[in-house]
């Protein structure tokens, strides 16, 4: 089982390690409430306000987006798929919920490692 490191660790330390986390964490972006059995955007973010290097040998692979312990959807990158500049890797996932959901979304940098969002709660009701 990899770590997985969280902002959160880090935020308390220098700017330089502030800096680190920021680049490398995924950050989820939707609406607090689905429509159930509806299309559901959900879009997830990698830096908070700093772009992350993009280079074969030090970028993003995949970014996961899960609902507790189901994945619900994956994205993988190659190394040319951003470009060769420095990036904040950027990914509309859409799902059709059928229950409330507690989504994360977990990144993997090949240089340092799987990296958590926050949890951020969606409230699923039905049509009116
Ligand atoms: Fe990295």
């Amino acid at each position: 089982m990899p770590r997985i490191f969280s902002y959160n660790e880090f935020k308390d330390g220098i700017d330089e390690v502030k800096t680190y986390a920021d680049k490398h964490s995924p950050v989820i972006t939707c609406d607090d409430i689905a429509v159930r059995d509806s299309k559901f955007k959900v879009n997830v973010r990698i830096g908070k306000t700093i772009a992350h290097p993009n280079k074969a040998d030090h970028r993003f692979e995949y970014v996961q987006l899960w609902d507790l312990e189901t994945l619900l959807a994956e994205a993988r990158f190659s190394a040319i798929t951003f470009g060769r500049s420095p990036v904040m890797v950027e990914v509309d996932f859409y799902v059709v919920p059928l229950v409330s959901m507690r989504l994360k979304a977990l990144a993997y940098c090949n240089k340092h490692g799987v990296w958590e969002s926050e949890e951020v709660f969606v409230k699923v009701i039905d049509s009116k």
